[in-house]
This record gives structure tokens, C-alpha cells and sequence, in this order.
């Protein structure tokens, strides 16, 4: 089901038409920073010249009495940095839509940084409906203060309900840019016996051979496997992409790479770094390895026009394998850039 333009009416006047492609980006990291930490927002500037996207969040992690200040703090922060100029996206996550601040949220960052928010990150996203009502609201503000280019909305999956609903979450709008995995409110949300961001838990397992060696018998199973497929696969589906959120025990860089792995192997196109610590991990990670462009590159060559059947090094490539192998390169061009 894909929605009609009608959702984007009325348009301000002289307003371009809306478009629904995503733009190709490399989004490897949204990079968390909270706004109304003066220290913090001194930095960014610099920050925007080492990641992809800067993320000013107004909501979990904000404390309620400094929800004014992190709304304000986000104006000064956008106001104060070109980044266009770097490339860098430039994001907010706003509060949920049930929460006494997010009107405020919108309509003062649309109102005086509209032209620079690149995507509008909505927490909690339960249905279809809650995009429709940020998409109308949007549309509407947009229109008041003649913004120019449509801001995008990014959906985070972190309840019961909206995993229930991913597919048509991810349709609901031509303004979707796509999602990420809340493993937090989502554990929370499912009744899950944790207390983490993200990541696994040591007492959930893999049933290990008895005869295994003592490596193999500790191996951890992914908590989120499940739903990050499930993700991959409704944002694939319509042409949007599909994120790893948050990990949050920033002592445990293994175990956060391996998450971050996991997840860029399974289609996600990058994460959440919520210390500059995890930004070089996401860089590496969301990176094809270079051993594997190299073979990729030799099945794009073998088989120019991409259909057929080669060997190469005693594995049968052909029309399949050449579509997955035009990813990898694809992807690393894109990095080389
Ligand atoms: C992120 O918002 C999470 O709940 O994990
Ligand atoms: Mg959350």
C-alpha cells in the first residue's frame, strides 16, 4: 500500500513538490548529542566534520524540568553550524506524541530551523496513524513558514504494538526515511526480564554441544534477531532504510561491534553512537570488509551485464550472488567517496 500525495497538502506557495526517494547517503552513525548541555553543543561544530548525521534528542535521557532548554539549545546548535556544507544530516528525535511537549517540539523547530532539519526521529511509533498525524503537522508547518525542502520522518520500533505493525509503519508516508531498533522501550514494552540497552544477555543462550570446546559452549544468542529481520524486510519493502539503535554499556566495545555486526549483515545501514567512543566502531562496522569487496568486484567483472554463470575460486556465482555483490561495491564506493 503506498499512500497518496494528498498527505502533503497544502503546500506552501512557490513550495517544490514533495519527493519520496530516500537520498542515497551514507548514514552509518546518527550521532546522539543532548542540546541543552552547553559544553556539549560547543563541540559540535567539530563533531560534524567526523560523522554522518548529528542528533540533537529532545526526549528519553532529557530530563523533564530541561525540555525547553534541549528544544532551545537544538535552534542554536542548528542555527550555529553549516551542515550542508559537511554533508552531515542534521536530526532531531522529539518527544512522543503522547507527551505534553511534542507540539512545542515542532512547531518551534520548524518555525526557526526548518530549512536545516533534514529528518524529524519519532519515538514509540505504534501504527500507520502516528506518522499520518507528524506527516499532516509537517505538511502544515512547513506551508506556515515556507520551508523548502520536506523534512523526512524516521520511525523507531520500540513497542509490542508497533513491531506488530511494522509493515504498514513503514508505507505510511512518501516522507518515510526509515527506521531503527529501540531494544530498550522495546524490551520493556514485551515484559523481557532486562535491564540494558541493547546488546545480549548472558542467560540467554545457545544450547551448546557437551562436547563443544569451552568458546563454543558460551556463545550468546542475538536477543534481537528477530526483529531486526523483521525490520530489514518491512523497510526494504518500500525503499527505506532499516537501523540498529542504541547500546548503551559503552565499557564493552566487543560486545557493542559484535551487535553493530550482526546488524549491518543483516541490511541495516548503520546506528545509533551515543559516545564518540562507538562512532569509530559504527565507521569500520557499517563499512563492507575489504576482502570481500575485492571478491565482490570480481563477480561484477566476471559477469559484466550481470547475468549468467561463472566459478570463481570454486563457487558458483550468477545472477543472484551478482545482485548481492553490486551491494558490497556499491557500498564501498560510496564510503570511498
Ligand atoms: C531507544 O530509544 C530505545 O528505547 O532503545
Ligand atoms: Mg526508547
Amino acid at each position: 500500500m503506498k499512500l497518496p500525495r494528498r498527505f502533503f497538502q497544502p503546500l506552501a506557495a512557490g513550495a517544490p513538490e514533495p519527493f519520496r526517494e530516500v537520498p542515497i547517503k551514507l548514514e552509518r552513525m546518527i550521532h546522539f548529542v543532548p542540546p541543552h548541555n552547553e559544553k556539549v553543543r560547543a563541540r559540535v561544530p567539530d563533531l560534524a566534520k567526523t560523522v554522518d548525521v548529528v542528533l540533537g534528542n529532545l526526549e528519553d535521557a532529557v530530563p523533564a524540568d530541561q525540555k525547553e532548554a534541549a528544544r532551545n539549545g537544538f535552534v542554536a546548535m542548528a542555527k550555529a553550524t553549516d551542515f550542508a556544507a559537511s554533508g552531515t544530516g542534521l536530526w532531531t528525535r522529539i518527544n512522543a506524541l503522547n507527551s505534553p511537549w511534542i507540539l512545542d517540539d515542532l512547531f518551534t523547530l520548524v518555525a526557526e530551523v526548518g530549512d536545516k532539519l533534514d529528518v524529524v526521529m519519532v519515538p514509540k511509533v505504534e501504527g500507520p496513524w502516528d506518522i499520518h498525524y507528524i506527516d499532516q503537522l509537517l505538511a502544515q508547518l512547513e506551508a506556515r513558514h515556507h520551508v523548502r525542502k520536506p523534512i523526512l520522518v524516521h520511525a523507531i520500533l520500540e513497542t509490542a504494538e508497533g513491531v506488530a505493525n511494522v509493515d504498514a509503519i513503514a508505507c505510511a508516508s512518501p516522507r518515510m526515511h526509515g527506521m531503527s531498533l529501540g531494544p530498550a522501550d522495546l524490551a520493556a514494552s514485551r515484559g523481557m526480564k532486562t535491564t540494558r540497552v541493547g546488546g545480549g544477555h548472558p542467560d540467554y543462550r545457545v544450547l551448546s554441544d557437551p562436547k563443544g570446546d569451552a568458546e563454543r559452549s558460551s556463545a550468546q544468542q542475538d536477543l534481537w534477531h528477530y526483529t531486526i529481520a523483521r525490520m530489514v524486510d518491512a523497510c526494504m519493502a518500500n525503499g527505506i532504510k532499516a537501523f540498529y539503535g542504541p547500546f548503551g554499556d559503552f565499557s564493552d566495545s566487543a560486545a557493542c561491534e559484535v551487535q553493530f555486526r550482526n546488524a549491518f549483515l543483516m541490511g541495516c545501514a548503520g546506528a545509533w553512537t551515543l559516545h564518540p567512543s562507538q562512532v569509530a566502531l559504527a565507521k569500520t562496522v557499517f563499512a563492507p570488509d575489504p576482502a570481500e569487496v575485492n571478491f565482490a568486484a570480481r563477480i561484477v567483472e566476471a559477469m559484466p551485464d550481470g547475468t549468467g554463470a561463472v566459478m570463481i575460486d570454486g563457487k558458483m556465482q550468477d545472477d543472484a550472488t551478482w545482485k548481492q555483490a553490486k551491494v558490497i561495491v556499491d557500498l564501498a564506493r560510496l564510503v570511498a567517496e
